[in-house]
């Protein structure tokens, strides 16, 4: 039970057994256990103590419900049981000790979930629905070993340059083009929009496992992440704004080990603060998605983060994403754009408000509202460069400091066109 998530229902073993301690428990688990299609004559009287017994002789189910009424040391208990039940089994407890330290403890150490007597069957219910969830949640495990895992960080180079609309529509392509067990992490925790963009809930997962690290593991991450479809799950926050993050950064560690085992692809959507407070988050992306404008401002820091990757994360593959372009109106051509970064973009994608203002009215990733978009094509286009970073096909543009930044920032400053002195309306 503690071990690793693996899920998978056809595993030869019983889909679920039960023991409880009292008539009453079992008169409300029988009508519910048969309705949501699992056999009532598996529900056994004897709590914890039978269960332990039964399970030491013989095979242990998918799920396995298991009353602590009885148990004078609920905690103790729950490790003999750990003993004896075999790893892949989703252990409910039920109990009627109301304490928030066992119940944490409980869930530490594998259960995945606590019920508290009495319970209704509207409660029941849905901790069983879960744990079907749990044990049927699609893995490919066969196919993740010829598939390494790729990550990809998307950082923007300036506030609203797009890079949370690339992030949510790499995502949705790795998962429904690409059929890839994909995570994304929104760590925008305080005004992350991934959620949002994607018409969820944002759960409190993120927030329990900064505040938590400990408890981050596989089943922990397949709690508390939402579902966006059949193949991509998502983590984000919507943190009070009166509540900074406190935490040093082991959370995002410990989500990426687990992201690295559970899934196929990880997407992070990373605001550029968190990049300058935990620097170690890039240490093992094998793609780095820079979203950027054709600004002044942009060009500026994408040659900064630019440096800052060969550096600090030079094991990374980088794509430069120019977004929302628009032909006329550019502050910065494409080519002058280029030279100062020392380095070609590598996907130029239009500026389509009408497909952006209908992704954000249905509630879906950009690629999946504007399917023929141009904008989509380009993604998509993305989403293979992704792909291909692990084979190492892809040859980075050089991005050395031939020339000081000062140096390439004054060069830049000489694309754009001269300020026009404006005559001065006449006093009166
Ligand atoms: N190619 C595009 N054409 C038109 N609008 C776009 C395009 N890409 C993104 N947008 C719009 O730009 C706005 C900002 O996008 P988004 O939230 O993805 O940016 P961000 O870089 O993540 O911003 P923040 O700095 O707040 O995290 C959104 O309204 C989005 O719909
Ligand atoms: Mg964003």
């Amino acid at each position: 039970m503690n071990a690793p998530w693996k899920p998978g229902s056809n595993n030869g073993r019983d889909p679920f057994a039960a023991f409880v301690c009292d008539e009453d428990t079992l008169d409300l688990l029988r009508p519910v256990v048969e309705e949501m299609g699992l056999s009532s004559d598996k529900c056994n009287m004897g709590g914890l103590r039978n269960a332990v017994q039964t399970l030491s002789v013989s095979a242990s189910p998918n799920i396995l419900l298991v009353d602590l009424s009885e148990s004078g040391d609920p905690l103790n208990d729950i490790n003999s049981l750990a003993e004896v039940c075999e790893p892949g089994t989703v252990v409910i407890a039920m109990g009627q000790v109301n304490d928030v330290r066992l119940y944490r403890d409980l869930i530490v150490s594998g259960l995945q979930d606590y019920l508290l007597k009495p319970f209704t069957p509207e409660q029941l219910r849905d901790v069983l629905a879960q744990a079907q969830a749990v044990i049927n949640a699609p893995k490919s495990d066969d196919a993740q070993a010829e598939k390494p895992h790729i990550s990809t960080a998307v950082i923007g180079t300036r506030g609203g340059v797009g890079a949370s609309t690339i992030a949510t529509s790499l995502a949705w392509l790795l998962s429904k083009d690409k059929e890839r067990m994909t995570a994304l992490l929104d760590l925008d925790v305080h005004f992350g929009t991934g959620a949002l963009s994607l018409d969820l809930e944002p759960g409190r997962g993120l927030t329990d496992a900064i505040d938590n690290p400990s408890r981050i593991d596989g089943l922990f991450i397949e709690r508390a992440m939402i579902k966006a479809n059949e193949k991509l799950s998502l983590l984000s926050a919507e943190a009070p704004i009166n509540s900074p993050m406190m935490t040093d950064g082991t959370a995002f560690f410990q989500l990426q080990e687990e992201f690295r085992a559970a899934f196929d692809c990880t997407v992070i959507d990373l605001p550029r603060d968190m990049l300058i407070n935990y620097p170690h988050l890039l240490g093992d992306v094998n793609a780095t998605v820079i979203a950027t404008e054709l600004t002044l401002a942009s060009a500026r820091d994408c040659i900064r983060l630019l440096s800052w990757l060969k550096s600090h994360a030079a094991q990374s593959k980088v794509y430069v994403v120019a977004n929302k372009v628009q032909t006329a109106n550019l502050e910065i051509s494409r080519q002058d754009f280029e030279s100062s970064i020392e380095r070609k973009i590598d996907i130029l994608v239009p500026y389509d408000a009408r497909t952006a203002a209908q992704s954000a009215k249905l509630g879906q990733a950009l690629v999946e509202a504007g399917k023929s978009s141009k904008a989509a094509a380009k993604i998509v286009e993305l989403a293979d460069l992704v792909l291909g970073s692990v084979e190492g096909s892809e040859d980075d543009s050089d991005t050395g400091d031939k020339q000081s930044f000062m140096g390439k920032l004054g060069e830049l400053k000489s694309f754009l066109p001269s300020k026009k002195v404006k005559e001065e309306a006449p006093k009166v």
